[in-house]
């Protein structure tokens, strides 16, 4: 344990790309410590009705690299004119680094040790927004606290969707059954190289809270 202070822990669990050891092996016996920690995490009617796949076989992990690259590229095809100085997420303070960091990512993510996939059972498709609500936020508490305990230990991930464009190919490398079940994201698991890390640029308090009544 890296003796974090909670806010410490908390302030500098950053997605990590390119400070993501590829070279050193992580155990089952820690990740199953850090799935018990996240395992805690709130979710209705704790009916536990999630599921979480480990890759830790490196042609799957591999094969599932290859599936987020593809749907990355999907992704980017999907935003047509919306790309580069268009894209809005370019007039984000340090841009140009979270997009060398993805490209980084994109390249090595086949060497992780190991990649974490949740599952939800449903889908939220068409259901109204208490069922969507009350789907999604039955997963994404344990998953952060996943990361959470993976910086606790000195390991890291990154928070990533991009394969979610090709979310058929991953059920059927991982025989995820073909109804029924959501994915999460896709979470590779790797120590950290060092294990200092800042807070990051937010939108600052007064700009984003309103007290009482919506604020503009
Ligand atoms: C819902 C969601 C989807 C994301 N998808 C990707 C992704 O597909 N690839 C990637 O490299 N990063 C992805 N990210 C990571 C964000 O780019 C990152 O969280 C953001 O730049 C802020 O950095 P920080 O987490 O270190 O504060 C995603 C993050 C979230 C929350």
């Amino acid at each position: 344990m890296l003796g974090l202070t909670p806010d410490e822990l908390l302030t500098t669990t950053r997605t990590v790309r390119k400070r993501l050891d590829f070279d050193r092996a992580v155990s089952r016996e820690l990740i199953s410590d850090c799935l018990e920690v996240a395992f805690q995490a709130p979710n209705g009617s704790n009916m536990n009705t999630w599921r979480w796949l480990v890759i830790d076989d490196p042609a799957k992990v591999a094969a599932a690299a290859g599936i987020y690259n593809g749907g990355l590229d999907d992704y980017i095809a999907s935003l047509g004119d919306a790309v580069g100085a268009n894209y809005s997420g370019a007039r984000v303070p340090r841009s140009e680094q979270i997009g060398e960091s993805v490209a980084y990512l994109r390249e090595n993510m086949h060497r992780s040790p190991a990649l974490l996939l949740p599952l939800f059972s449903g889908r939220s498709e068409g259901a109204n927004v208490f069922f969507q609500a009350s789907l999604w936020g039955s997963i994404l508490q344990a998953t952060w606290s996943f990361f959470l305990a993976l910086r606790a230990r000195g390991l890291g991930s990154a928070w990533t969707t991009g394969h979610l464009f090709r979310e058929k190919e991953m059920a059927e490398l991982l025989e995820i059954p073909s109804d029924g079940y959501t994915q999460v994201g896709l979470f590779p698991i790797a120590y950290t190289r060092g294990t200092e890390f800042k807070p990051a640029y937010r939108k600052p308090v007064s700009e984003v809270v309103g007290w009482n009544r919506f604020e503009a």
